[in-house]
């Protein structure tokens, strides 16, 4: 396995890889990796002769705020797992190699971007949606790895490469989650006991909610009360927000009447998650 900082070095060597034949995948990521980018990497691994992983903790993406600073960045730890999964090139470039002067072009999102973690953070879509096209540009993947943990994310990266006309596939990976439910997130390592523990009232709300669409339930506003109700149980909960959206253009819906997704992000004392599900009214939960 490489491991590159350079983008031209890291060009060269992809070069080489597709005069041999082979399809490139890409699994872009801040680092501190985990099972859930693990389960992205082995995806990506199936589907491609030559694998690279990006960690790049994207400083455009944080609001002032936000945990930037504090992000955790294990790179020994990273590279030994994508050694360990097969992974041929690491990418790692300093903010300075990605931004070498004040960024004046950005992909700039519309719509898609107004409701769930792009009304609390704003810019945050902005941000991401530059550094992925940044990465597409320097990788020039054939299909590039996104979770469907991110749900918004993965949506704004789909239209993205369809109305930029960008020309690879982009594959949605499944949720990875701890045994008791929790959805696996980097930041879930800022979580005490007692948070941890009231942290599975994410997955509890959304599989309530999952129970409610499949009895019939198409109100989304009883649905999202209901919910309310379970994370406001737990003490050290503050939702920032529980919607119910379609599952295309991302905006609310107030009957479920179509495939919808199911969003909330709630903060667990300082530390900000979220989860998803995708419910079909017609097939009950997907
Ligand atoms: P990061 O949070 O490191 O996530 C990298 C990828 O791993 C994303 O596609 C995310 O959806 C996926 N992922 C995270 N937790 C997951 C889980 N529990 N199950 C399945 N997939 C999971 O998302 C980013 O980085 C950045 O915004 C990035 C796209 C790299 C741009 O900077």
């Amino acid at each position: 396995m490489e491991i590159t900082s350079e983008i031209k070095k890291t060009r060269e060597i992809i070069k080489q890889a597709k005069a041999a034949g082979k399809t490139i995948g890409l699994v872009p990521t801040m680092g501190a990796l985990h099972e859930g980018h693990l389960s992205l990497i082995r995806i990506c691994r199936q589907k491609c002769d030559f694998v690279i992983v990006s960690i790049f903790v994207n400083p455009t993406q944080f609001g002032p705020a936000e945990d930037l600073a504090k992000y955790p960045r294990p790179f020994e730890w990273d590279c030994r797992l994508c050694r360990d999964n097969g992974v041929d090139l690491v990418f790692a470039p300093a903010a300075e190699e990605m931004y070498p002067q004040k960024q004046i072009i950005w992909v700039d999102v519309e719509t898609l971007g107004d409701h769930l973690c792009g009304a609390s953070r704003p810019g945050h879509f902005r941000g991401v949606c530059t550094v992925v096209a940044k990465l597409f540009n320097i990788i020039t993947p054939d299909i590039a790895c996104f979770g469907q943990k991110d749900a918004q994310q993965l949506a704004i990266i789909r239209q993205m490469v369809r109305g930029l006309n960008m020309n690879l596939e982009i594959c949605p990976c499944p949720t990875v989650r701890e045994p008791d439910g929790l959805a696996l997130s980097s930041r879930n390592q800022y979580l005490d006991s007692q948070q941890r523990q009231q942290a599975l009232c994410l997955l509890q709300a959304l599989r309530r909610a999952g129970e409610m669409v499949a009895a019939g339930q198409s109100d989304t506003q009883a649905i999202i009360a209901a919910m309310k109700e379970i994370i406001e149980r737990q003490p050290q909960t503050r939702i920032d927000y529980i919607s119910i959206v379609d599952n295309d253009l991302l905006q609310p819906i107030s009957r479920l009447d179509r495939p919808a997704l199911i969003a909330l992000a709630v903060y667990l004392g300082p530390t900000r998650l979220i989860d998803n599900i995708i419910v079909d009214p017609a097939n009950k939960s997907l």
